[in-house]
């Protein structure tokens, strides 16, 4: 894929965000979600709420990735205090010291298996990193892709592992100052360089 640029979600580029996203509150808000029947607006402003106060306690929480200027992927992520669904989960809760990655999603197949998933997550390695967090943290699905992050399989893929096992959502870990265990990483002055256009604004 060429033209690929990931940048940092903020509250100008949240209209920008996949429609599926923008207008899930399934991690920030689980009553309001689980009452169901709220208008499009009603949704987004909860999103964008839970942005400014994300952004305000915890920085750069997220990520879009165009592909020739279309918003082809997103990526959410924060400490785990932000996210109040995590509580349901029996493989919770994410260690003290991890950064919960809540949501990675490709939503259009045409963008799928062609590495976009692995450049968003690269990125908020280095961004991570940079910022001295130590683990990130995510709850991958067994058995299928359907969920907010994705199959464990794409985690396992990108040096995850599995550190609270359980038959549908395994509690997955990398520890972010490690030996760098994927492959497909090479970094020139902290920067991901995929032989692609990419821009890092975090
Ligand atoms: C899962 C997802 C984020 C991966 O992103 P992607 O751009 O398609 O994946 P990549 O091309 O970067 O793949 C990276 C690696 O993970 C593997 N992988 C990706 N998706 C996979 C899947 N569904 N099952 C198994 N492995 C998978 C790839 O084979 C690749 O492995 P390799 O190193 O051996 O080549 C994306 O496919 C997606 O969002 N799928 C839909 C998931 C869904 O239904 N979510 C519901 C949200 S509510």
């Amino acid at each position: 894929m060429i033209g690929i640029e990931i940048v940092e979600l903020t509250p100008t580029n949240l209209t920008d965000v996949p429609e599926h996203c923008k207008c899930c509150i399934y991690w920030e808000y689980p009553e309001a979600f689980d009452q169901g029947k709220r208008s499009k607006d009603d949704l987004l402003s909860f999103k964008r709420d839970w942005l400014n106060r994300a952004r305000a306690s915890f920085g750069c929480c997220g990520r879009i990735a165009y592909v020739d200027g279309i918003a082809a992927a997103y990526v959410q992520y924060a400490v785990p205090e932000l996210f109040p669904r995590i509580a349901e989960y029996l493989t919770g809760p994410p260690s003290s010291d991890a950064v919960f990655i809540s949501c990675l999603f490709v939503p259009q197949d045409r963008y799928r298996g062609r590495g976009l998933g692995r450049q968003l997550l690269e990125s908020i390695l280095v961004d991570l990193r940079n910022r001295k967090f130590g683990a990130v943290e995510t709850f991958g699905r067994r058995g299928t892709a359907d969920n907010p992050s994705g199959p464990i399989e794409f985690y396992l893929k990108n040096g995850f592992s599995i550190v609270q096992d359980d038959s549908d959502f395994p509690l997955l870990r990398l520890d972010l100052h490690g030996k760098v265990p994927n492959k497909h990483i090479h970094r020139t002055d902290d920067k991901v360089v995929s032989g692609e256009t990419d821009n890092h604004h975090c």
